[in-house]
Parts: structure tokens; sequence; C-alpha cells
């Protein structure tokens, strides 16, 4: 009798141990630290410091976008690869470890998929030097922005 109790409480604790893990892991990996905003979009909380890092992050996509536009006009290969590459994965290593559990998994999705592609840019521009090329890669690049602009915001 005593066997089958501790047998049961065995499996209440580990269903319960499941529970709570399965919750840590809904809440740290996919949903991140994370509200709804009266727009409909989501919230990503961060602290003032991280939030300064991300924005800068972004600005400096912004310029990136605009130094690739102006290498295309100029025909210069170069800068359109030196630009991209600037905000290519080798970022990734100064990313503030305390963000990354708070980001939704889908925005580390679109983010890491955004700096991949402009280090795929870069490489291209350089081993191809096609504009048509860059500037069909920058377009969607920027489907990317928009999109998790469409459902993402910060505070
Ligand atoms: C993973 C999601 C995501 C991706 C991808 C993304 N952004 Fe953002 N971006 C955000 C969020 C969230 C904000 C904050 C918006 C807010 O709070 O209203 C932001 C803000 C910005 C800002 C404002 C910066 C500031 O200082 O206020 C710029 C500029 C920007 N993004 C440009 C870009 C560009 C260009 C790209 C693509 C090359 C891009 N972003 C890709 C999520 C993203």
């Amino acid at each position: 009798m005593a066997f089958i109790n501790m047998t049961k409480l065995g499996w209440i604790l580990f269903l319960f141990m499941s529970a709570v893990s399965a919750t840590l892991s809904y809440q740290f990996i996919i949903k991140g630290d994370t509200e709804i905003a009266a727009d409909g979009r989501t919230i990503i909380l961060l602290e003032e410091s991280e939030r300064a890092f991300f924005l800068n992050e972004m600005r400096g996509f912004l310029i990136a976008v605009q130094q690739i536009i102006d290498g295309i006009e100029k025909d210069d290969m170069q800068q359109i690869a030196t630009s991209a590459r600037k905000v290519g994965t080798i970022g990734f290593a100064s990313v503030p470890k305390s963000i990354v559990g708070k980001l939704p998994l889908a925005t580390k999705k679109m983010g890491f998929a955004t700096h991949q592609a402009f280090d795929q840019m870069a490489m291209d521009a350089e081993s191809l030097a096609d504009k048509e090329h860059t500037l069909s890669q920058l377009n969607q690049i920027l489907s990317t922005c928009t999109a998790c602009h469409s459902l993402y915001r910060l505070r």
C-alpha cells in the first residue's frame, strides 16, 4: 500500500515538475518577457540599457540600408559589402545575455535571419558583384524589418 502511494507521489511530482518546466520553457524560450499593447502589438519588456542596445542595433540596420542603397546607386560593390557585413552576424558576441531570455522566439528568429541575410549580401556583393541581386536581397530583408515592426514594440 505504502509502495503504491510512493509511486503515485512520484508520478504527481513528475507531472508537477514537467508542468513547471514546460511553463518556464514557454516563458523564457517562446514568449519572452512580453505584454500586449493597446494597438495589438506585443510589447517586449526590457531594462533601459537593454533597450538602448536594441535600438542602437536598429539604427545600425537603417544606416546599413542607406549605405547599401548609396552603394547600389554609385555602383560601389565594396561599399555594399562593407556596410552589410557591419550588421551581419559579427555583432552577436556583444549581445547582452540578459536580453536573450526576454526576446520572444519569433523575434530571435527574425533577428537572426536578418543578420545572416546581411552576411550573405556582403559575400554575394564581393563574389557576384550584381547590383540587381543586391537589390532583391535588400527587398527581402526589408520585408522582415516591416514584418517584425508590425508585430512588436519595446518598453
Ligand atoms: C526581430 C524584430 C525586428 C527586426 C527584424 C527589425 N526590427 Fe527594427 N525595431 C524592432 C522593434 C521592436 C523596435 C522598437 C519599436 C517600438 O518600440 O515602437 C524597432 C525599432 C527600429 C528603429 C527605431 C530606432 C530608435 O532608435 O528608435 C529603426 C530605425 C529600425 N527598427 C530599423 C529596422 C530595420 C532597417 C530593420 C531591418 C533591416 C529592422 N529594424 C529589423 C524590431 C525589429
